[in-house]
């Protein structure tokens, strides 16, 4: 009797873990995965490329296209199951001169997107710190 009820708890316990999401669960996961990955990018790039101290970088690109690379991007990035197929941000962003100052305002528009969308303080951290090296790619002047 004892030992039915001890691997009952442990089927319940097994059980409930699948059900929640393991501490273990990818970055990807936890921050919702493609459907929030790309409402990020999306608005993102939205904002970025109207708002007049950024726009300039992004005129003559097919935004659509840029969209969805960047989705891709992170979901790679976050551990998804997605294929990038895009440059390096060394190649991507080469030609752009971006300045620091813009590196800025495209980082923190990202973070209040996050914020919007109800993205945890960890999963935001976390996309943020995977972000931060890429500075040295990105910016140019
Ligand atoms: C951490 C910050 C950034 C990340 C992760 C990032 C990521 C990307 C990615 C994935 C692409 C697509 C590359 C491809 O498909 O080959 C891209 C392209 C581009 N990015 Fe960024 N980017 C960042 C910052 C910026 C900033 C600050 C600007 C300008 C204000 C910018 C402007 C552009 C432009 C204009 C392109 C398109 C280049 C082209 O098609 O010729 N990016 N970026």
């Amino acid at each position: 009797m004892r030992h039915f009820l001890v691997t009952g708890l442990i089927l319940m316990c097994v059980g409930c873990a699948n059900v929640q999401q393991s501490p273990e669960a990818s970055l990807y996961q936890r921050i919702g995965g493609k459907p929030m990955l790309t409402r990020l990018s999306n608005q993102t790039l939205d904002i970025v490329s109207k708002d007049p101290r950024t726009s300039h970088s992004f005129e003559g690109v097919k935004m659509s296209t840029l969209k969805q690379s960047l989705a891709d991007f992170l979901c790679v990035k976050t551990g998804g199951d997605c294929i990038y197929e895009g440059e390096t941000m060394k190649n991507a962003h080469k030609e752009s001169q971006i300045s620091m100052a813009e590196y800025e305002i495209m980082v923190d528009v990202l973070r209040q997107r996050m914020d919007q969308n109800g993205v945890g303080t960890s999963e935001k951290n976390q996309l943020l710190k995977i972000l931060a090296p890429m500075k040295r790619d990105v910016v140019t002047r």
